[in-house]
């Protein structure tokens, strides 16, 4: 079988497995996202002899109502079904910190789904309550963790480099 490869990418690439797994029910115009196609947007895929199996993408995005521009959010994180729970989701994920970290990001935030909230408290992540913003109902909470410099050290710097 063909082996696994990681890919920057234009923003096209990903977001068709965006769709498929993360809002099969909405609009496929909600799974292009806001900066998406921003230069320093990071979206990174991991493909099986041409096929995407799973991606992340990491943006410049204050925390809306704040205008920090070292606030990076995480966003489209996505790996099939029959790849998980191999420590591939901790990679992508771990490429998207360490490219915000070496963009001088000082935190990384998002909105998680239900699905991946235990996966991200175990990776760190906390999830805040007290935003105005936040729909005290909804099932998605919002997640952070504060970004060290130890973290420039992660995921792959071969990949930092723009996309073709
Ligand atoms: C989220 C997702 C990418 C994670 O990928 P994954 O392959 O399932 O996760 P991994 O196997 O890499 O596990 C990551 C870490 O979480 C841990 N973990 C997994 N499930 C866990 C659980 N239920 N509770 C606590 N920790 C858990 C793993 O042990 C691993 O930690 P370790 O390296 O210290 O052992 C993947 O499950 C997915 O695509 N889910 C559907 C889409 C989704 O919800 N995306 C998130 C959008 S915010």
């Amino acid at each position: 079988m063909p082996s696994l490869t990681l890919h920057r990418v234009p923003a096209s690439t990903v977001q068709p497995l965006r769709f498929a797994i993360l809002r099969p029910d909405r609009p496929y115009a909600e799974s292009i996202y806001p900066h998406d196609d921003d230069p320093e947007t990071l979206h990174v895929a991991l493909m099986r002899d041409g096929v995407v199996l799973g991606s992340v993408t990491a943006m410049r995005q204050p925390i809306p109502e704040q205008s920090d521009p070292t606030q990076w959010r995480l966003r489209g994180v996505t790996l099939s079904p029959e790849l998980r729970g191999s420590g591939y989701g901790k990679m992508l994920i771990n490429i998207g910190i360490g490219y915000a970290a070496r963009q001088g990001a000082s935190l990384l935030w998002f909105i998680s789904s239900e699905y991946a909230v235990p996966i991200y408290l175990h990776l760190g992540f906390m999830i805040r309550t007290d935003l105005s913003f936040l729909d005290p109902n909804s099932p998605n909470p919002f997640m952070w963790r504060p970004l060290t410099p130890e973290d420039r050290d992660l995921g792959d710097p071969s990949l930092d480099r723009a996309a073709p």
